[in-house]
């Protein structure tokens, strides 16, 4: 299966979470897992480079044709991180996705952004939001949640805000991240609510 890791607007969380995704998703015993990384950027394969995950095989695939194959030759666990802006690049990924995963921040321009992600997929793929760099007991956080609910748009993660979230490869995947990101994995996986 793939889960594709998207926001068409803005960068806000995609890699941090697709490498968390993927982490999961070894510390469960899928095999394989790959990370693809359609961003011409490579923030997930230097991520990767810089400090490897156990179980965790990293594709570049900067190209719709590279893409579409990355996707199809695998047997196990696809998590695709997109770039931002190649709208062509992000939509062709959706509608071979199992699940798309949509990384949010709280807060009120971002309602816009998300919901013209949520139009180019097809009704029948999973997709779900997760809000990162959550700051808990805040109004916009609770707003947020509340927003989405009233959307009817299942909300599969709320990841705190954190320093050792925020140091990506220069410091070792969080535990309370890994955590957060496993259940969003779940989610992803049943398609679920
Ligand atoms: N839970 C979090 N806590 C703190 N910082 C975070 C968290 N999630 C993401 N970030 C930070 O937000 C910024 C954007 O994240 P990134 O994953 O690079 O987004 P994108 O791939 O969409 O550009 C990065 O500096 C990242 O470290
Ligand atoms: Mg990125």
């Amino acid at each position: 299966m793939n889960i594709v890791v998207s926001n068409l607007k803005g960068g806000v969380g995609k890699t941090t979470t697709a490498v968390y995704l993927a982490a999961a998703a070894a510390a469960r015993g899928h095999d394989p897992v790959v990370l693809v990384d359609a961003d011409r950027q490579a923030s997930a394969a230097e991520w990767l480079e810089e400090r490897p995950i156990d179980g965790v095989e990293i594709v570049e695939a900067p190209s719709e044709r590279t893409l579409a194959r990355a996707m199809k030759s695998h047997d196990g666990v696809g998590i695709v991180d997109t770039p931002p802006g190649d709208e062509r690049l992000v939509v062709s990924t959706f509608g071979v996705a199992d699940a798309v995963v949509i990384p949010t921040r709280a807060g009120g321009v971002e309602f816009s952004r998300v919901a013209y992600t949520l139009d180019m997929i097809p009704s029948k793929t999973a997709r779900g939001v997760v809000i990162v760099s959550a700051r808990f007991g805040t109004n916009d956080l609770e707003e947020t949640i509340a927003w989405w609910r009233a959307e009817k748009v299942p909300i599969w993660g709320v990841i705190p805000e954190r320093v050792a979230i925020a140091a990506g490869p220069e410091a070792r995947l969080y535990r309370e991240g890994l955590d957060e990101y496993d259940k969003v994995l779940r989610a992803a996986m049943r398609g679920g609510r």
